[in-house]
């Protein structure tokens, strides 16, 4: 199972329009307008479908959104024919950003944890923060996976159609495997597991921390500026 096929499944990654979609949006807007209060440029990094991209637009910054994914550029451009958009979705690796030095005010970097195994996660960080501008701003969402384990091993029901059928964590607890159930299918997908502490030790390297708010029991919007 690739994560295209695992994005598809989920309209709360794929579908701009679908409710579970809107609802994030909706969930993360007050918070990140606390921290974005001037207008300015931003990259919408790991930008999936590009409801984010659309919301910033929206509001009156200048965005671009980048992803590793032909699926989910293609998911993006699509949407934003449809809208109108003006936002440029190019494809760009986290770890290698096709940007000049301080060419950012803003980086968003929303629910992508889990695709980064610890070496590529801190070469992330290193060219977020060297594309941020001084006292540019990064924007990271993210789960506390380490901490959500113990809940997801007890299973829960995670969307309308699916359900967690099994969660196989590896020895050292660095991935986990987790088997999604529907009426229909199974899938299984690999996570890299990251506990807001290891999130938070990697971040120093790189960056201040600013501000942070809590979005649910396991899920923080935390705001960095870069150390330069
Ligand atoms: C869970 S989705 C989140 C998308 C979007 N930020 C949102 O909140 O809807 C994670 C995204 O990160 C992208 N991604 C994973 N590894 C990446 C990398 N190395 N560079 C750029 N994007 C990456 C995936 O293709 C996927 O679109």
């Amino acid at each position: 199972m690739t994560f295209e096929e695992y994005y598809s499944a989920f309209k709360t990654y794929s579908d701009v329009h679908s409710e579970e979609y809107r609802r994030r949006i909706e969930n993360l807007e007050p918070l990140l307008m606390k921290f974005m209060t001037k207008k300015g440029r931003v990259l919408d990094l790991g930008c999936g479908a590009g409801g984010f991209s659309f919301l910033l637009e929206d509001l009156g910054f200048t965005v671009i959104g980048a992803d590793n994914s032909d699926y989910m550029l293609s998911l993006a451009r699509g949407f934003a024919k449809e809208k109108g958009s003006k936002v440029e979705f190019i494809k760009a690796d986290a770890k290698e950003l096709p940007f000049e030095d301080d060419s950012f005010d803003y980086v968003l970097f929303i629910d992508n944890l889990v695709h980064f195994e610890p070496l590529d996660l801190g070469k992330a960080f290193r060219e977020i923060a060297r594309v941020l501008k001084p006292g540019g701003r990064l924007l990271l969402q993210f789960t506390d996976l380490r901490a959500l384990l113990p809940v997801l091993m007890n299973g829960q029901v995670v969307g309308a159609e699916y359900w967690i059928s099994k969660v196989l964590p590896d020895r050292e607890e660095k991935t986990v495997l987790i088997e999604f159930q529907s009426e229909e299918k199974s899938f299984r997908v690999r996570f890299n597991v990251w506990g807001k502490t290891a999130v938070e030790l990697l971040t120093k390297l790189y960056f201040r921390k600013i501000g942070e708010e809590q979005i649910n029991e396991h899920t923080y919007l935390q705001v960095y500026e870069p150390k330069k």
